[in-house]
C-alpha cells in the first residue's frame, strides 16, 4: 500500500479551501494528511482552521524580508519541513519565485477563480461581467514563473445569471472551489496526474483539455 499523501497548504485569507481538505479528509473521502498550512498573513482565518484541526501552521510575512528571494527561500524551507508530495496553493496571495518553484516543481498547484487562460490576475468576477460573460469557474493549475498561466489540470463552470454582481458571483463560485479541490486532490491520491515540465499526464496520456468538474464531482 502507498504512503497517505501528504500536502501542504498555502492560504493568505479565510481558508475556506482549505477547511474544504480538512473536512473531506475528516470524512474519510481523500487520503491525505495536510503537513503543514503557511500563511503570509498573520491575521489570515484560514490560521485558526487550521490549529482547530490541530495542523501545524506558520507564518511568513515578506514585509520581515528584505529582499524577495530571502522571504522565498524562508517559504521554501518551511514548506520542505513537512516533506509535502504537493504544495496546494489555496488564496495565496503572493508569487512565488524560484526557491519554492524549483524544489517542488511538477508538485505546486494553484486554485484560480476563472476559467483559465481568461483572467489572469486579480478581480476575476468583475472582469467577468464587465467583459458580458455568459460563464465564470474556477480552474487548477500546475504553478510556473507566469502568473496563473501553468497548465491547467481541472476547471468547474458556472453560469452568469441575470443580475449577479461580483459578490453573488464569488459566493456561488466558492463551494464549486471546494469540491473541485477535492476531486482534483483525489485523483492525485490515485496518482493519476503527472507534470513533467513540458505536458500534463492523466492516467498516462497527454491532457489535451482541462478535466471538467461534473455534477456528481466526477472529473471527466
Ligand atoms: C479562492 O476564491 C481562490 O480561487 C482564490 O482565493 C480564494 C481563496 O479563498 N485564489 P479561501 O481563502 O480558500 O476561502
Amino acid at each position: 500500500m502507498r504512503a497517505r499523501l501528504r500536502v501542504c497548504v498555502l492560504i493568505s485569507g479565510s481558508g475556506s479551501n482549505l477547511q474544504a481538505l480538512i473536512d473531506a479528509r475528516d470524512e474519510g473521502r481523500i487520503d491525505i494528511d495536510i503537513v503543514g498550512v503557511i500563511s503570509n498573513q498573520a491575521d489570515a482565518r484560514g490560521l485558526e482552521r487550521a490549529s482547530r484541526a490541530g495542523i501545524p501552521a506558520s507564518i511568513v510575512e515578506h514585509q520581515d524580508f528584505a529582499h524577495r528571494n530571502k522571504f522565498d527561500r524562508a517559504l521554501g524551507l518551511l514548506i520542505g519541513a513537512g516533506k509535502p508530495h504537493w504544495v496546494i496553493l489555496a488564496g495565496f496571495m503572493r508569487i512565488v519565485g524560484s526557491a519554492v518553484l524549483d524544489p517542488f516543481k511538477g508538485r505546486l498547484i494553484n486554485l484560480h477563480p476563472s476559467l483559465l487562460p481568461l483572467y489572469r490576475g486579480t478581480d476575476t468576477y468583475q472582469r467577468v461581467l464587465d467583459a458580458g460573460d455568459r460563464e465564470h469557474g474556477a480552474s487548477i493549475h500546475f504553478v510556473t514563473g507566469e502568473l496563473d498561466g501553468g497548465p491547467v489540470i481541472s476547471q468547474v463552470r458556472l453560469p452568469v445569471l441575470a443580475g449577479d454582481d461580483k459578490h453573488k458571483l464569488a459566493a456561488r463560485l466558492a463551494p464549486m472551489e471546494h469540491r473541485l479541490l477535492v476531486s482534483t486532490i483525489e485523483f492525485f491520491t490515485q496518482h493519476r496526474v503527472e507534470y513533467s515540465g513540458a505536458e500534463v499526464l492523466v492516467d498516462e496520456n497527454s491532457l489535451e483539455h482541462p478535466l471538467l468538474l461534473q455534477a456528481d464531482d466526477r472529473l471527466v
